[in-house]
C-alpha cells in the first residue's frame, strides 16, 4: 500500500509541474496575421483622381442625387411642354365649354355642337347614321367637308394624322376628330 502511495505522490507532483511548465512557457511563437484591409482600401482610394464633376452615385451619392434631380426637372418640363400639345379639347373645363350650331346638308338637321365631344360622337348621338372606322384620325371614313371655307378655322383637329393642311384649307375634316370651335355647314361621307 506504501509503496502505491508513493507512486500516485511522484505521479501527481509530475502532473504538476508539467503544467506550470507549459504555464511559462513562451509558446511557438505564432502571431495572427494583421489585419490590413484598411490599409488596402486607403492605398487604393488614394489612387483615384479627384474630380471636379458630381460623381455617379455609388462614389458620390451626394453628386449623384443632385444629377438625379437636375434630369429629373428636366423630364419634367419635357412632359409640361408634351401634356401641353396633346391637350384634348375634350378634356376641357366644363366651364370652357362653348356650344354652336351646325348643319348637317345631308341628314337635313341643324344641331347644337359642344366644343369639348367629337362632331362625330354628337352627331351619333343626335340619332344619324354617320360613316366611320378608326375613330383615331387614321383613317378617312370619317371624312367630311366643311363648306363655309377652311376646316381649321371651324374645328380644332385632335391628333389628326390623315388630312393634308391643304386638304384642311379646302375644308376637309376627319368628323371623329374634330372638335367645333364655330358655326359651320357640313356635308358627311365627302371625301378629297
Ligand atoms: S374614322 Fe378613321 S379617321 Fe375618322
Amino acid at each position: 500500500m506504501a509503496v502505491i502511495s508513493l507512486v500516485g505522490v511522484g505521479a501527481g507532483m509530475v502532473l504538476v509541474l508539467l503544467v506550470v511548465a507549459l504555464h511559462y512557457s513562451k509558446g511557438t511563437g505564432w502571431e495572427p496575421t494583421a489585419d490590413i484591409t484598411q490599409e488596402v482600401l486607403e492605398r487604393r482610394a488614394a489612387t483615384v483622381a479627384e474630380t471636379d464633376f458630381p460623381e455617379p452615385m455609388n462614389r458620390s451619392i451626394g453628386g449623384g442625387g443632385v444629377a438625379a434631380v437636375g434630369a429629373g426637372e428636366e423630364g419634367a418640363e419635357l412632359e409640361g411642354e408634351e401634356a401641353e400639345e396633346e391637350q384634348s379639347p375634350a378634356d376641357m373645363p366644363e366651364d370652357e365649354v362653348e356650344y354652336f350650331e351646325v348643319e348637317f346638308v345631308k341628314q337635313g338637321e341643324t344641331i347644337e355642337l359642344a366644343s369639348n365631344e367629337t362632331v362625330l360622337d354628337q352627331g351619333e348621338d343626335a340619332g344619324m347614321d354617320l360613316p366611320y372606322a378608326c375613330r383615331q384620325g387614321q383613317c378617312v371614313s370619317c371624312s367630311a367637308k366643311i363648306t363655309d371655307g377652311p376646316a381649321d378655322e371651324y374645328v380644332t383637329h385632335f391628333k389628326q394624322e390623315t388630312l393634308s393642311d391643304e386638304e384642311m384649307d379646302n375644308g376637309y375634316t376627319l368628323t371623329c376628330v374634330a372638335y367645333p370651335k364655330a358655326d359651320f355647314t357640313i356635308e358627311t361621307g365627302e371625301a378629297p
